[in-house]
């Protein structure tokens, strides 16, 4: 990738006025995460209609085990990369406003972002389809499977978003009203083939704003909505990036 395009990204990053960042599965692969979609990715080894809501609902002795060994085995094991460290810094100094993540991890305020909207929630959280109680995820056990709530003995669901469900609207408002805001996105690790979550580069994108975008390979985004597509591992071309606009 040509220093030109890094250093034009910079000085996009540097001139934004409110510069926010969308991220999906990728900026966590070099955690250790694998992506969904793409080599090794979650969806080439599990059925996603497993993690269809009314699937779960009724077969959860089936999708909790899936469950564990995708998402809660790797939870404890996985650490912030020097991608989530660079947005850490970025917004440690005022040059980032916000993320609006996809992913479930926590990795984003692990490294120390303090503005993150969940937008698909976490697997941090858990909730009791009974009594709607809600729970931190290391307080559950999962020797047994399902984990019964420990208030009512009900089915445990974790707190983010399962196909078929839709987004909770706080978050949904709040990255959306965000990305009005942004003059600046940048959009790391993710191919944005999920929708709501997806569109949110071309809110920026459609009042004015610049997209910068970070990816291993070419995505939708790549020649037709982004004005930087630098491509490379986020791990290094994210902390790179922001160097080059700390200085
Ligand atoms: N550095 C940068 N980008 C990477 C890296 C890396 N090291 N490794 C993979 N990528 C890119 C891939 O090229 C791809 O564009 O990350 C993206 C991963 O795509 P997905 O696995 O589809 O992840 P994401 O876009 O976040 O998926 C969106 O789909 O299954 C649902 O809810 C799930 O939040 C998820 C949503």
């Amino acid at each position: 990738m040509s220093n030109h395009a890094l250093e034009n990204a910079a000085k996009a990053l540097r001139d934004g006025r409110c510069v926010m960042a969308f991220t999906g599965a990728g900026i966590s692969v070099e955690s250790g995460i694998p992506p969904f979609r793409g080599p090794g990715g979650v969806w080439s080894r599990y059925d996603p209609d497993k993690f269809e809501k009314n699937y779960f609902k009724c077969h959860p002795e089936e999708v909790w085990p899936l469950l564990k060994e995708i998402f809660f085995d790797m939870l404890g094991r996985a650490k912030p990369n020097p991608a989530h460290r660079a947005l850490a810094d970025l917004e440690a100094v005022g040059r980032l406003h916000g993320i609006v993540t996809q992913n479930i991890d926590g990795l984003h305020q692990e490294a120390g972002s303090r503005v993150v909207h969940e937008y698909h929630g976490s697997t941090r959280r858990m909730q009791c389809m009974k009594c709607r109680k809600f729970f931190d995820s290391r307080d559950i056990s999962l020797e047994t499977l399902p984990p019964p709530c420990p208030v009512c003995g009900g089915l445990l669901k974790p707190d983010f978003v399962f196909f078929g469900e839709g987004i909770p609207s706080d978050v949904h408002h709040a990255s959306v009203d965000l990305a009005r805001q942004a003059d600046v996105c940048l959009v790391i690790g993710t191919g944005g083939t999920v929708q709501p979550a997806g569109r949110i580069p071309y809110v920026v994108k459609n009042h004015g704003g610049v997209i910068i975008e970070i990816n291993l390979y070419d995505t939708d985004y790549s020649y037709r909505t982004s004005d930087y597509y630098l491509q490379g591992k986020a791990g290094q071309m994210t902390p790179e990036l922001v160097q080059a606009v700390l200085g």
